[in-house]
């Protein structure tokens, strides 16, 4: 399975912040927000990452994220001149995918739970035995008319599904996480633009659903999917992990600790990136989590 991960889009509602820098690098507490998508990817074992930024952004990406070799994946760039819609990823990442089958994750999206690898390592198997076409994961919110919004039968087959609906038929989000088996690029590009000019994700997952094929996973109460589109929410999730994290003692979404867990690293590795970071928290907890593991 290969992965994208989207980081495009103008963020005119963080605006004046994202007129000078792109939304899907500010920080959440501790690290940029791109680290918290990508880690899922990781932890989904896709470890051969296409990362689809803006053209002014991209440089900053590489800057921050190299070729990914640091945490044993795989990171390569393309640029979307527009934002015409979240489907054109897998329209420009066509190349990257290849036949496989593909994971396409946000730069915005911040997913934290129990049991989430194990979530994901079942979606993985469904599209695999060929039992499902794309898996979507579905998170309970009050506000579901500002999302993708779904319904599901009791064995979590996808019923319906509508882009910001004026009346929404389940409290149920479409989170920024799509699953997809082999013919993804190509249903994304026989979708005709939206009015709005976009390759809608939503018309992608509905002819999915057409075919019977489309699996919706529920999150549930004890799982968090935060928000970062506006400035409250944005606060909102850095405050989530970092409350998380000193009352744990635990880092969520820190890369060198994924890429170790996942065997993708050596703890020499991953110590050796603690020590290039030594002089505050982040990195002393690198250092420690590869001591723990030698
Ligand atoms: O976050 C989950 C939601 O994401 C889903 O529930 C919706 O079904 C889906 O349409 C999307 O809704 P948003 O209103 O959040 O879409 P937005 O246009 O804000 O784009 C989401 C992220 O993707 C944002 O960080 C920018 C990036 N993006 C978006 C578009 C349309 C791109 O990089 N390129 C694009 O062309």
């Amino acid at each position: 399975m290969k992965g994208i991960l989207l980081a495009g889009g103008t963020g005119t509602r963080l605006h004046p912040i994202t007129r000078g820098v792109s939304k899907q690098l500010l920080p959440v507490y501790d690290k940029p927000m791109i680290y918290y998508p990508l880690s899922v990817l990781m932890l989904a074992s896709v470890r051969e990452v296409l990362v689809i930024t803006t053209p002014d952004d991209r440089a900053q990406f590489e800057r921050l994220l190299g070729d990914g070799s640091e945490f044993g994946i795989a990171l390569s760039y393309a640029v979307q001149p527009e934002p015409n819609g979240i489907a054109q990823a897998l329209v420009i990442g066509a190349d990257h995918v290849g036949g496989d089958e593909v994971a396409l994750v946000l730069g915005d999206n911040i997913f934290h739970g129990p049991g989430f690898s194990g979530m994901l390592r079942d979606a993985r198997t469904g599209l695999r035995d060929g039992h499902d076409g794309c898996v979507l994961f579905g998170y309970p919110v009050k506000d579901p008319e500002r999302y993708g919004v779904g319904e599901a039968d009791a064995d979590g087959r996808l019923l319906s599904i509508e882009e910001k609906p004026e009346k929404p038929r389940s409290d149920r989000a479409i989170t920024g996480l799509y699953l997809y088996d082999a013919g993804a690029v190509e249903i994304a590009r026989g979708l005709r633009p939206s009015p709005r000019g976009e390759l809608e994700i939503t018309d992608l997952n509905r002819a999915y659903l057409d075919q019977g094929r489309a699996r919706l996973v529920d999150l549930g109460r004890g799982f968090a999917w935060l928000d970062t589109g506006t400035h409250e929410s944005l606060i909102e999730a850095g405050l989530y992990v970092q409350v998380l994290e000193n009352r744990q003692g635990i880092r969520i979404a820190c890369l060198e600790e994924v890429a170790l867990r996942m065997g993708y690293i050596t703890p020499d590795a991953c110590y050796a990136l603690g020590e290039q970071q030594a002089k505050n928290g982040y990195g002393q907890y690198v250092m420690d989590v590869a001591r723990a593991a030698r």
